[in-house]
């Protein structure tokens, strides 16, 4: 949808264009590749309200799906009807997503480490609040920005164009992800993923860290303890706790005002259109979303 829309954007021509549907794949593979892996790395057994990839398929050929499905985007992309030069430059635009979406998902896998630490200590999370901006700008923003590239690209929009748009992308990414962290503190409508699921998987997100802030020392060590080794009855607490703080409100707030900030910057170099107002939609319907 991103895709189209930031074509549409640059054309402001809503007839569906001949083969777009190969480029449509190109993200849509990208994403369906990279949650089977992320279940699998997370130990997440719920995807989108039902069994993840790998325990109905187990573990090896989830792997292989996931990692096949990055790879099969390059073949319809070929067989896509574009310039050999637009061709070239979405094919890096690609491989940059998937690289800062490995790097990312490393961070991420690897945790915040030390930083947690000083955090948990000193009550101020700051440090820690930036370290996880970085890991969401690069395992969730990067690939979601690509979309606009890509879109852009097909509309054969002006570089400078393209990077206003990728900037808007790039904040909603963020913003997106902030309010994944929320949602899954919440409970995401009809149980699509576990409630909690983060803090069981010894996570740190935006919520927890956020909430160091306005915990006595006390709270914070047990914060701290509780997330390094989660059971379901210490988790429910810990949800508790967060919530009791606002952290959880105050993470879609924040995630809101940058969303906010970055349609002001991208809104003027926009003309007035019917795909303007779809992309104003859709900012809003990713970060009310429940689902
Ligand atoms: C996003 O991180 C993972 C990818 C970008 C692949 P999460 O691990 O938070 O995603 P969910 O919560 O499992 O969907
Ligand atoms: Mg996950
Ligand atoms: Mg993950
Ligand atoms: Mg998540």
């Amino acid at each position: 949808y991103s895709v189209l829309l930031c074509r549409e954007l640059w054309k402001d021509d809503r007839r569906e264009p001949v083969g777009i549907h190969n480029w449509l794949a190109l993200p849509e593979l990208l994403h369906a590749g990279s949650l089977i892996i992320d279940d699998i790395q997370d130990g997440s057994n719920v995807r989108r309200g039902h069994p993840a990839v790998h325990l109905e398929y187990g573990v090896p050929l989830g792997i292989n799906a996931g990692n096949l499905a990055y790879f099969l985007g390059e073949t319809v992309a070929q067989e896509a009807d574009a310039p050999d030069d637009v061709k070239l430059k979405i094919y890096a635009c690609y491989f940059e997503a998937v690289r800062a979406g490995h790097i990312g998902q490393a961070l991420d896998l690897a945790g915040p480490g030390q930083l947690v630490h000083d955090a948990v200590e000193s009550g101020d999370p700051d440090a820690l609040l930036e370290h996880l901006s970085l890991v969401y700008k690069l395992k969730t923003a990067v690939p979601s920005q690509s979309a606009a590239r890509i879109g852009g690209l097909l509309a054969e929009a002006p570089e400078d164009w393209i990077r206003g748009l990728e900037r808007y992308f790039l904040e909603i990414g963020i913003a997106f992800q902030m309010v994944d962290d929320a949602l899954d503190m919440e409970g995401f409508e009809d149980n699509r993923k576990v409630r909690g699921g983060d803090l069981l998987e010894s996570k740190w997100t935006w919520p927890a860290a956020l909430a160091l802030s306005r915990l006595g020392i006390e709270d914070r060590r047990k914060l701290a303890a509780g997330i390094e080794s989660p059971s379901q009855a210490v988790v429910e607490e810990l949800l508790a706790m967060i919530a009791g703080t606002g952290a959880i409100a105050d993470t879609k707030t924040r995630a809101h005002a940058m969303s906010n900030t970055a349609w002001k910057a991208v809104r003027p170099q926009l003309r007035d259109s019917h795909a303007v107002v779809r992309l104003r939609a859709l900012s809003r319907y990713l970060l009310e979303r429940r689902r």
